[in-house]
């Protein structure tokens, strides 16, 4: 299974740093595949089992983009990993499919593990099955669905921090549709919690998560690879 941390705008480098250390000893047991993607500022040479990644970066090796970072200030801390068209960047951030399409296919270029974002706002899902997956077909416009190095995270927008989830039939219903469109590993997420997160993972064609407000501490985390290392 993969189970991944989105740490988002919490934490700073000394808390992460911490943070690193005390999943290290929980992960080390663990045969699952685990991912934190600190604050840009809390990046840094961890030296850890754990896969590092970043939440963003532009698509350029450096040059004018204020307030961004490129391909060369994740080289200096040997980041091989990016997440990319989160529901945050594409709806509070305002990136276009075209844009995001840009940013994959920079860094599918450079060899890096793409966690890859898809979902739904409430509106969307509110309405007929039909346009929803059309909704999330756009999403997939532009995206090399082959990519070898690929993971899709199905979020549903209405999810994300707002302890409300699919129902786990709709969940699989999901999966199954998006497995369709690539055979990617697929992971869910938006309110993944402690208590909720084995019987998601029971779900056909869920092949981990990705988890926000929940991982922020380690421990709670911990917990959650604890219950897929428990699966086996
Ligand atoms: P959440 O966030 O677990 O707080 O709902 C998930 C995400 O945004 O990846």
């Amino acid at each position: 299974m993969i189970i991944a941390a989105n740490l988002k705008t919490n934490l700073t480098r000394s808390a992460t740093h911490s943070y690193i250390n005390e999943l290290e000893l929980c992960t080390q047991q663990s045969a699952q595949e685990v991912i934190v993607f600190p604050a840009t500022s809390s990046l840094d040479s961890y030296t850890t089992i754990i896969t590092i990644g970043a939440q963003n970066a532009y698509p350029v090796e450096k040059g004018a983009f204020t307030g961004e970072i490129g391909l060369e200030h994740l080289e200096e801390f040997g980041i091989k990993t990016i997440l990319i068209g989160h529901s945050e960047r594409r709806h509070i951030l305002g990136e276009s499919q075209e844009f995001i399409s840009k940013k994959f296919h920079f860094f599918k270029e450079q060899g890096f593990k793409i966690v890859y974002c898809v979902g739904e706002p409430l509106e969307i899902r509110e309405g007929s099955k039909e346009d929803m997956l059309a909704y999330l077909s756009k999403q997939y416009e532009g995206i090399d669905t082959e990519y070898d190095n690929l993971i899709i995270a199905y979020e549903p927008v209405w999810a994300i921090g707002t302890g409300k989830i699919p129902t786990l039939e709709d969940i699989q219903d999901m999966h199954k549709e998006l497995k369709q469109k690539s055979s990617a590993p697929l992971l869910y997420g938006g309110s993944v919690k402690v208590n909720n997160i084995k019987d998601i993972l029971h779900v056909e064609n869920v092949d981990g998560v990705l988890v926000g407000s929940a991982a922020l501490y380690a421990e709670h985390f911990c917990s959650m690879i604890q219950a897929a290392q428990d699966l086996h």
